[in-house]
């Protein structure tokens, strides 16, 4: 399927699958609906612990980058795994030059460490975050127990219906451990009442910009 890069309404920039109309991040802005729905509903959750993190599409890299600026203002120390099944390429991940956007050139290299490590192989990219990517379907995660919060970040359910299903939130509960937390960008109710069927707890909160609600489902 044909991707092409295009700039959101933050001035940052995503990747789009054009048959789709569906990108990586939200059209409204990239890095502000990351921020919103990963960083302030989810990490924000957790201080001073060490924690595992797992992402359901690893894409281009954003959430994990994010996530690791983010991670010493909370003294985190995070082993993060990021799934993903199509690799963005190396031509794309320049293009979407984040480091320039989030004002994070002295972090350069650790960018140029999280997209360049090999899949299937755990790398220390500071002191506090090792990054997994493990290339593979979502279908075939069976971690039990493992994880403290998941970032959902998979397409949405207009084009990828499977992916928001019972059998996939059972998946993610099992991945988490007691009181764990998943965040998502989505609020649709199909969603919602899925995840309730595999037994999370769910909270409906604001969206970011252009979105009227996101959702935030716990382990309990
Ligand atoms: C919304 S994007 C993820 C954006 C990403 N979190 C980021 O920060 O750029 C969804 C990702 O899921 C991947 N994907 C789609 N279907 C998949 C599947 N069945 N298994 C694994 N990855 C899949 C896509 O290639 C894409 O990278």
């Amino acid at each position: 399927m044909k991707r092409r890069i295009i700039t959101t309404g933050d001035g940052s920039k995503t990747i789009q699958i054009e048959d789709w109309d569906e990108q990586y991040h939200s059209k409204h802005g990239a890095v502000q609906e990351a921020y919103h729905v990963f960083i302030e509903h989810g990490l924000r959750l957790f201080q001073n612990e060490k924690i595992n993190l797992l992402e359901i599409g690893f894409g281009t890299g954003l959430n994990a980058f994010i996530t690791l600026l983010e991670a010493p203002k909370q003294q985190l120390s995070i082993d993060y795994v990021g799934v993903e099944a199509f690799p963005v390429s190396k031509e794309e991940v320049g293009a979407l030059d984040y480091c320039q956007q989030l004002d994070a050139n002295n972090h350069k290299e650790a960018f140029q460490k999280m997209h360049g490590s090999l899949w299937e192989e755990t790398i220390s990219i500071t002191p506090d975050f090792s990054l997994l990517k493990q290339k593979k379907d979502f279908k075939e995660i069976d971690e039990e127990n493992l994880f403290n919060l998941i970032y959902f970040d998979a397409f949405g359910a207009r084009v990828q219906p499977e992916l928001w299903t019972e059998e996939i939130f059972l998946k993610m509960y099992q991945a988490l451990k007691e009181n764990g937390v998943l965040v998502t960008y989505a609020a649709k109710g199909s969603v919602r009442r899925a995840m309730q069927a595999v037994g999370f707890t769910v909270e409906r909160l604001p969206g970011p910009p252009g979105k009227r609600e996101m959702l935030r489902a716990k382990k309990s």
